[in-house]
C-alpha cells in the first residue's frame, strides 16, 4: 500500500518524508491557495518544490476544463519534473484528455471520482489513478468506504492497472479501513499519518521499560 500526503505545504512534506514512510504527494488547486501559492510561475515552481522533496508521485491538478487546454496543460505540467503525475478532473473532456495524455506517456490521476462508473471510465481512458473522495461522500451520507470496495472489486475483475487512490481521507480508521479492502493508495493529511504511531499502551509501555532500566543502571 502506497502513503501519500494530501497537502502542498513543504514542512509538512519534509516531516512526513523524513519518517520514511511517504510514497507520493497530492495536491489540489484548494490545497494551493490555502499556502497562498498564487500566480501561474509560483504555482509550476510550488510543484518542482515538491518535487525536489520526495522521491515520485507528485499530483499537480489542472485548471482547465476544455480539452485542448487541458492537454496543453497537463503537459506543461508534466514538464516540469519525472515525477509529476497530472491530475485530471472527472469530466467528459478530462476523459479525453487522460487517454491523449496516457498515450503521450503522461501519467494521470483522475481526480473528483464519486462513484463506479466514473471509475472504470477513467480505468477505461488509462489513467494511472483514480480518486474516489470518501470523506466527502460521508459528509453527505453516502458510504465512501463502500465505493472503495466495489472499485476494487471491480479492478481486479478486469486486472485494470489502473491504481486506487482512495482520497478524502479524514481519520486513523479510513486509512485502516482502506488498507483492509485493498486499496493500493492512500492520501491524507500529516495528522492521519502521525495519528497510526499512537496507543496509549505504547506510551505506558516504553514509560515502563525506561524506569526499570534507570533503576537497574543508576
Ligand atoms: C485528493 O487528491 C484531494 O486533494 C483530497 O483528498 C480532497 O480531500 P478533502 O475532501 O479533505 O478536501
Amino acid at each position: 500500500m502506497k502513503f501519500f500526503i494530501d497537502t502542498a505545504n513543504l514542512d509538512e512534506i519534509q516531516e512526513a518524508y523524513d519518517l520514511g514512510v511517504l510514497d507520493g504527494v497530492t495536491t489540489n488547486p484548494s490545497l494551493m491557495a490555502k499556502e497562498g501559492i498564487t500566480g501561474k510561475d509560483n504555482i509550476l515552481k510550488h510543484y518542482k518544490d515538491i518535487c525536489n522533496i520526495v522521491d515520485d508521485n507528485v499530483s499537480a491538478e489542472v485548471i482547465s476544463t476544455e480539452y485542448e487546454a487541458m492537454l496543453k496543460e497537463g503537459k506543461e505540467l508534466a514538464k516540469i519534473d519525472d515525477k509529476i503525475v497530472v491530475k485530471i478532473p472527472m469530466i467528459k473532456d478530462g476523459v479525453k484528455a487522460i487517454k491523449a495524455l496516457t498515450d503521450e506517456g503522461v501519467r494521470t490521476n483522475c481526480t473528483l471520482i464519486f462513484s463506479a462508473g466514473q471509475a472504470i471510465l477513467a480505468a477505461k481512458a488509462g489513467a494511472s489513478y483514480i480518486s474516489p473522495f470518501i470523506g466527502r461522500l460521508d459528509d453527505i451520507g453516502f458510504d465512501g468506504l463502500t465505493l472503495i470496495e466495489q472499485i476494487v472489486q471491480i479492478f481486479d475483475n478486469y486486472e485494470f492497472e489502473t491504481e486506487v487512490l482512495a482520497a478524502s481521507v479524514r481519520h486513523n480508521m479510513h486509512l485502516i479501513q482502506c488498507a483492509e479492502i485493498g486499496a493500493d493508495v492512500v492520501t491524507c493529511p500529516l495528522s492521519v499519518i502521525t495519528g497510526l504511531l499512537k496507543h496509549p499502551l505504547t506510551d505506558s509501555g516504553l514509560e515502563k521499560f525506561l524506569a526499570d532500566y534507570k533503576k537497574g543502571n543508576k
